[in-house]
Formats: C-alpha cells, structure tokens, sequence
C-alpha cells in the first residue's frame, strides 16, 4: 500500500553533462519496480525534467516558503513546480546546519510545497552526540513534530530519517537500530494523522550504497532511500534501484 521509493539527492554536485547518467539510468530501468526521483542542484530542475519526460520524478533541494519577493538566491515552491519539479527536499541536515533551518522554516515551506503540488520530502535525524546521549527518539520526535505540517498526507509528504553521522561517512546505523526509529516515526505519524499517517512513507538515508541497500529495504518501515553520493552515478543508483 505503500509504493516504494528510491530518492537521488545530488547535493551540489552536477552540471549539464551530468544528465547524461539521467539518460543512462532511464535507459537501464524503463519499468523499475518503484518509484524514482532525482533531486538535482536547482540549475538543472528544468533540464532534467525535460530529459526525464515523467518517467522519473524530479525534485529541488529547498525551496522558500514565500512564493516570490526580496530574497536574492532563494527559490520558490512555485518556480521549481515551474521548472517541472514534482518533490522537494526540505530540512535536510545539510541546510539546517548550514542556513540555520529550524523546524518552523521547514514547516513553513512544506506548506508552500503542498500549495504549488510539490511532494515534501522532509528530512531529519540526530547528531551522533544526541545517540550516544540516547536522546535520538526524543530528537526525531521532536523535528518529525515541528517539520510536518498539519494535513500532511501519503500523496502530499515523505518523511526521511537521516543520522546526521551516517551521512556521507560510510556508516550506517545497525538494522535494528533503524527499524527502531523508522517504527516510532510510524507510530508518531498514525497518532498524529490517523489512518493517513500509516500512507506516508518513511526513507532511510545515510551511506545507503549498492551493497547495503537490500537488507536496509527489507528492514521494518522502510519504504525507500534517500541515496547522496551512489545516486550521482547510474550504475550505483540503478543498483539501489534494483534492490528495492
Ligand atoms: O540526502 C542524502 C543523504 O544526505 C545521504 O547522503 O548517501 O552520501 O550518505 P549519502
């Protein structure tokens, strides 16, 4: 009931030539047995999404909370959805450390995102301190909480869970220790948003890689990945697709 997905967030990384992996990957799995999505840095939203034609989704990796005005660099919900966006990235660690996003800005751009029809894959997860202190359920509670806005639902909200010390490092959790969060993000989402909240599904990312992509899948409550590094290249991320 819950359609797996299989998320590419290429992070800064990607210039034009980079959409030829686009083509590669669509090329390898016209018929993948999930969903796809590729989240490229905003300069090529619009050219992939012409490359990809809906056969994949396509998705910025922030966008603001208004819809136009004074905010030089920032983009809109509207202007991605413009450009072809289908999803959006927001909240991801990466920008909360490195733009100050509290979980009230996320909020407030999930709901810009629902306005314009993007899908809102908002992110979160704890500092390897906050695990070592044993607070990650608290944590995760927390931003799950104050990330998500009032009315989310399974077509309108994604939820990834990413250790922030996972990321990039080559780490990965042990699988109960995901299936332990990924189980209390669930039961938080049907207390708070019913029978809907059972229809959001719930991405692990962090160091997810051709290798380790199956048995994560098959833990409890993992719907899909968000993949940064392996989803640069066609061979990796068709790979992780494949495994889902
Ligand atoms: O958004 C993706 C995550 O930050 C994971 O990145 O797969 O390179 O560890 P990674």
């Amino acid at each position: 009931m819950r359609r797996k997905l299989a998320a590419g967030n290429w992070k800064m990384n990607g210039t034009g030539a980079s959409l030829a992996e686009v083509e590669a990957l669509i090329a390898a799995h016209p018929n993948p047995g999930c969903e796809v999505l590729l989240c490229p840095p905003a300069t090529l939203v619009g050219a992939m999404a012409a490359k990809a034609a809906g056969r994949i989704g396509v998705g910025g990796q922030d966008c603001h909370s208004a819809t136009s005005g004074a905010h030089t660099g920032d983009i809109s919900a509207r202007m991605l959805k413009d450009a072809g966006a289908t999803h959006v990235i927001l909240g991801h660690s990466e920008r909360r450390a490195d733009h100050a996003e509290t979980d009230a800005m996320v909020r407030a751009k999930a709901e810009a995102a629902r306005t314009e029809g993007l899908v809102a894959v908002i992110c979160l997860g704890e500092t390897e301190a906050q695990r070592d202190a044993g607070t990650t359920l608290e944590v995760v509670g927390r931003q799950l909480f104050g990330s998500t806005p009032e009315g989310a639902t399974g077509t309108n909200t994604v939820i990834a869970y990413e250790p922030i010390w996972a990321i990039g490092t080559g780490r990965t959790p042990t699988l109960a220790q995901i299936a332990e969060v990924h189980d209390f993000l669930r039961s938080e989402l049907v207390g708070r948003f019913g029978a809907e909240g059972g229809l959001i599904r719930l991405l692990y990312g962090g160091s997810v890689k051709p290798s380790n992509a199956a048995e994560i899948f098959a833990t409890s409550n993992v719907d899909g990945a968000l993949v940064g590094g392996a989803s640069l290249k066609a061979a990796d991320f068709g790979a992780i697709i494949s495994a889902l």
